[in-house]
């Protein structure tokens, strides 16, 4: 959440920012502001609004302002509505320093009061300009480097930061520091320096990056180059380490969206989620990320697996895959909740965290809590480096590029790619699975990318649909078994990027409850895959359609009993029942973004949210 940027070194900052904060724009896009310093004067400009609104101010004040040292940020509120005032970068009393910050300072209210009392004027509701004045307020009563005023305040602030702070004082330097939040400092060629919050911005300028760790504090200067220090004073060694994202993958490719594009790169991301790790021809499937915990597994009493969002759906497909084929009972938790309920954890347990960004806070602290009490934590990630790879034993990647849309979707088929592939791996190990099923699911699963494909060429088919359900103000998604989790992503991907109510539920549950919403005008949506439960949701089927509800049912090539029913069917190819995920929820994706692009809505940036929730 919130996007930071800074540079420092022989070019022009300005462009650096501005196309820095349109690359990390999908991290938080309520407000934008830079800073500039030259020749001793630091010019700031912010405002409400996204980032071309900036440019458009900024031009309109005369241009680009110049100067080889700059900060700026792209905004998601959390203290302080958004608005011009509220937007970073935040000032000092005197405007010698100025700040950005991406986090929450959870002490800002006494801290406030404390500088108040000491005749420091406070101009916006942020916790950030707290912290900026704080900092301020040790330099000159300490009489202290900036470097230092940082340090010293940091060890006074409780909550999450990434900071850096730019002093007039000291022109030839950028101080940044993180805590729970994460921040990386690209190193380029003759002295360049480069800070982000992700790599996104960076890897145009180099590919060689240090991440921050917590409570360490980079010193960039522009002459004597870059040292790395930690809230305590001790000096660190930085781990240079050389970035493996490629710039195209940041870029829409000829697509209208991002969201468009990732659903189209599905083949190909569940591929890479597997290559390496399935071979159907040598009946093998091995993940080296977990391969030295792989009895910890086998041997597991309970697995846990942890996630928000569409990770959490992921996750409770990965309940019903590791209880059908490995036999181990699975619970599946909201991070959220999870972390303050006091949670019953045993050290056999084997966690598994679930996050696409890796930088999800409630995710990040459940890991934390469960480490605490000895549990063997297990990551699956998207965001090589990210924090919650780092915070975990060991874990496996999934590979599916950088997802720049803030409704997940490829992110989702290669969590349940990877699930998939751990699931199987530790029942070959533990010889809950036989032979036969075994090689069958691999070759099913190696034929799953050609699957995909097949599912996006009805693409027109579902654009069609969208077209007849765009007005609706709710809708139902019911689904059972594996399909249930599809349900429940469905509804979340239409309401999060076109705003309609929708509900997601286990179909059989339907009769308990919302079975009462169903009157002609509510669509239900039901994915309905031949498979165990099928015969059951035939009968859903039966009791929405008694009730003159709208019928959109997705089902298995060739299928004629559920098409006799329904308003509309999508079919999908044949596959194994656990798989069916994969396959399924395409339509959906692609359904909820037609009826969002219909609607005029924002597909990329949908109102109050973030690509990755690093906040509480
Ligand atoms: O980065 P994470 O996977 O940890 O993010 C979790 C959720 O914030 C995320 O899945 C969110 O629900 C998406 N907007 C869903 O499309």
């Amino acid at each position: 959440m919130c996007g930071i940027v800074g540079y420092i070194g022989t070019k022009e900052a300005y462009p650096i920012l501005i196309s820095g904060l349109r690359r990390l724009e999908y991290r938080g896009y309520d407000s934008a502001g830079v800073a500039i310093l030259k020749d001793g004067e630091i010019t700031t400009h912010k405002c409400k609004g996204k980032v071309s609104s900036l440019e458009a101010m900024i031009a309109a004040q005369g241009g680009n302002p110049e100067g080889q040292v700059g900060i700026g940020h792209t905004r998601w509120a959390t203290h302080g509505p958004p608005n011009d005032v509220n937007a970073h970068p935040h000032a000092s009393d005197d405007g010698q320093m100025v700040m950005i910050h991406n986090g929450i300072i959870e002490n800002y209210g006494s801290l406030r009061q404390e500088l108040s009392k000491r005749g420091h004027v406070f101009k916006s509701d942020t916790d950030t300009e707290v912290l900026i004045h704080l900092i301020d307020d040790i330099r000159k009563n300490a009489d202290v480097t900036i470097f230092e005023a940082v340090r010293i305040a940091l060890n006074e602030v409780i909550g999450a930061y990434a900071i850096v702070v730019m002093d007039r004082n000291t022109p030839d330097q950028l101080i940044a520091a993180k805590k729970g939040s994460p921040l990386v400092v690209g190193i380029g060629k003759d002295k360049d320096y480069f800070i982000a919050s992700d790599a996104t911005p960076i890897v145009e300028h180099t590919k060689n990056v240090v991440y921050l760790d917590d409570e360490e504090i980079a010193i960039i200067d522009a002459r004597d180059g870059f040292k790395l220090m930690n809230i305590k004073n001790q000096e660190k060694t930085p781990y240079v380490q050389e970035l493996e994202l490629k710039l195209e993958a940041l870029e829409k490719g000829g697509f209208e969206h991002f969201m468009l594009k990732e659903i189209y790169e599905q083949p190909r991301s569940i591929l890479d989620s597997m290559r390496g790790r399935l071979r159907a021809d040598k009946g093998r499937v091995e993940l080296g990320g977990i391969r030295d915990y792989i009895q910890r597994f086998v041997h597991a009493k309970r697995i846990i697996i942890l996630g928000c969002g569409t990770s959490w759906h992921a996750g409770l497909v990965g309940e019903y895959l590791f209880e059908d084929l490995a036999r181990i009972p699975v619970e599946v938790e909201y991070a959220s909740e999870f972390r303050y309920r006091n949670p019953v954890i045993f050290e056999d347990d084997v966690v598994i965290a679930i996050s696409q960004s890796g930088e999800t806070a409630d995710t990040l602290a459940a890991i934390e809590l469960a480490k605490s009490k000895g549990a063997t934590i297990i990551g699956i990630c998207n965001v090589i480096g990210s924090s919650i790879p780092r915070a975990t034993h060991a874990g496996s990647y999934t590979h599916a590029g950088p997802e720049i849309g803030v409704a997940s979707t490829k992110a989702f088929t290669a969590q349940v790619t990877v699930l998939t592939l751990m699931a199987l791996y530790v029942a070959r190990e533990k010889g809950s699975i036989t032979e036969s099923r075994f090689h069958r699911l691999l070759i099913e699963l190696d034929a799953i990318p050609g699957k995909v494909e097949k599912v996006l060429e009805k693409n027109d088919q579902i654009k069609f649909i969208a077209d007849h359900y765009k007005s609706v103000p709710n809708a139902l998604y019911l689904g059972r078994g594996y399909n249930f989790p599809v349900a429940l992503e469905g509804a979340l991907k239409l309401k999060e990027i076109s705003y309609i109510h929708a509900e997601g539920y286990p179909a059989a549950e339907m009769k308990h409850g919302p079975i009462a919403l169903i009157d002609e005008e509510m669509p239900v949506f039901f994915v309905a895959p031949r498979g165990g439960a099928y015969e059951k949701i035939v009968s859903n089927i039966q009791e929405v359609k008694a009730r003159k509800g709208k019928i959109i049912a997705i089902v298995t090539e060739g299928e004629e009993q559920v098409r006799s029913m329904a308003d509309h069917v999508i079919e999908i190819p044949d596959t194994d029942e656990c798989l069916m995920p994969l396959l399924t929820v395409i339509p959906l994706q692609l359904l909820s973004y037609h009826v969002a692009v219909m609607r005029g809505c924002n597909v990329d940036q949908p109102r109050n949210l973030a690509k990755s929730v690093t906040v509480e």
